[in-house]
C-alpha cells in the first residue's frame, strides 16, 4: 500500500510539474482507477497539493516538509543507502535506535529519521538540541568489511557526503570544520556522531548519526554564540527530504570509494577543499568538554589519507592531530 503510495509520488515528480495521466498510473502500478485516486486522496490528506485535470491527469503543485517514510524513499536515487527508512515522530536518539535494530540483524543502508529526538546525543557525552520539526535527525547504519582500525575515516565520509549535499541542495557556502562539523559562516549548522561496535578484528557495525539545524529559528542560550541554521543564515525553508535523499547519493558514493582503499586517499583532496581550517591557525586542545587545555598552537595543512589533521607548530615541525584524541579551535573562537 505505502509501496505504490511511494510509487505514484516518484512518478509525479518525474513531471517535474507536467501532468500525468490517471491511465498511465494504474499502467505503471498495475492497480485500478479508483485505486490510483485512493492514493492521490491520501496524499492530498498529508498536505500534498496535487492538481487534477479531467483528461490531462495529475501533477504535483507542492510537498509537505513532513518525514514521512515515503516523502523521503520517493526521492531516493541510490542502490541501497536509505532505500529503506524508519521514521519517527519522536523517539529518545535515532543513534541509539539503529544501534539497536543492528544488533537485532539490521541491514546496511538502513536509515532511522526523527521529526524529534527526547535525547539527543553529541560528542564528548554532551547533548544534542533536537526540536520537532526544525532540522534532520537521522543515522545510517553501515556494516563495512573492514578492520575496526581503519574504520576512523567513515565520519569523514559523513561530513563530505553532508557539505557536498548542503551546497548543492541549498546552494550556499558550508564548510567542513575538522573532523566532522559543518559551518556556515563561522558557526555550527551539523554535528556528526559516529559510534562503531566491533571485535578485535571485525567490525560488528557502524551507526553514523547526523543532525541538520535547517529551519531552526533561534537557539538555547548556552548554545546561540556557536550554533546557527539553514534559515538562520539564508531567511529561506528547505524541504528536508531533499537534503536527506542527496546526503544518502553521496555517502553511498563516497562509501564505495572508502571500502576501495580502506582508507580516505580518494576523498582527501575533495575534503581538503571544504576545510574551513586549512591555512588558518588553530589551536589543540586536550581534555573533556568544559577542563580543556592547550596542547599547541599551529597552522593547519589539511589531512592525510587516514583523516588526521596536520598540524605546523611555529618550530616548524608538523603534529598529527587524530580525530577523537583531541579537538580543535580557531585561535579566535570556534572556527
Ligand atoms: C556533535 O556533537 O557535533 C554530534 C551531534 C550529532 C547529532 C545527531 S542527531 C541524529 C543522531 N542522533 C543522536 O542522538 N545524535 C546524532
Amino acid at each position: 500500500m505505502s509501496g505504490n503510495k511511494k510509487e505514484v509520488l516518484r512518478i509525479l515528480r518525474g513531471q517535474e510539474g507536467g501532468y500525468v495521466s490517471g491511465q498511465r498510473l494504474c499502467e505503471q502500478l498495475h492497480v485500478s482507477r479508483t485505486a490510483v485516486w485512493k492514493y492521490i486522496s491520501q496524499l492530498k490528506e498529508e498536505g500534498y497539493s496535487i492538481d487534477s485535470v479531467p483528461n490531462k491527469g495529475y501533477a504535483l503543485v507542492n510537498a509537505p516538509d513532513v518525514l514521512s517514510e515515503w516523502e523521503i524513499t520517493s526521492r531516493m536515487q541510490t542502490k541501497s543507502f536509505g532505500r529503506r527508512v524508519v521514521c519517527y515522530e519522536e523517539t529518545d536518539s535515532t543513534n541509539l535506535r539503529i544501534k539497536q535494530m543492528a544488533e537485532e540483524g539490521a541491514e546496511e543502508g538502513l536509515l532511522a529519521v526523527a521529526e524529534c529526538q527526547s535525547a539527543g546525543r553529541g560528542r564528548r557525552g554532551r547533548s544534542w538540541c533536537s526540536e520537532p520539526g526544525s532540522g534532520i535527525w537521522m543515522t545510517l547504519l553501515l556494516r563495512p568489511k573492514c578492520e575496526p582500525v581503519c574504520a576512523a575515516p567513515l565520519t569523514l565520509v559523513a561530513a563530505l557526503a553532508a557539505v557536498s549535499a548542503l551546497k548543492e541542495t541549498t546552494g550556499l557556502d558550508v564548510k567542513i570544520k575538522w573532523p566532522n562539523d559543518i559551518v556556515l559562516n563561522g558557526k555550527k549548522i551539523c554535528g556528526i556522531l559516529t559510534e562503531m561496535s566491533s571485535e578485535v578484528d571485525y567490525i560488528n557495525y557502524v551507526a553514523v548519526g547526523i543532525g541538520i539545524n535547517v529551519n531552526t529559528r533561534s537557539f538555547p542560550e548556552e548554545v546561540k554564540e556557536v550554533a546557527t541554521s539553514l534559515f538562520m543564515e539564508s531567511g529561506r525553508s528547505c524541504a528536508r527530504s531533499v537534503i536527506i535523499a542527496a546526503i544518502m547519493r553521496y555517502m553511498e558514493e563516497y562509501y564505495e570509494q572508502f571500502l576501495m582503499t580502506k582508507d580516505f586517499s580518494k576523498m582527501q583532496e575533495a575534503y581538503n577543499r571544504q576545510l574551513v581550517n586549512k591555512d588558518r591557525q588553530v589551536t589543540v586542545l586536550a581534555g573533556e568538554a568544559g577542563r580543556q587545555h592547550v596542547l599547541y598552537r599551529g597552522t593547519a595543512e589539511g589531512i592525510n589519507k587516514n583523516g588526521a589533521l596536520l598540524v605546523r607548530t611555529d618550530d616548524g615541525a608538523v603534529q598529527e592531530v587524530v580525530a577523537g584524541e583531541v579537538s580543535v579551535r580557531g585561535v579566535y573562537g570556534y572556527v
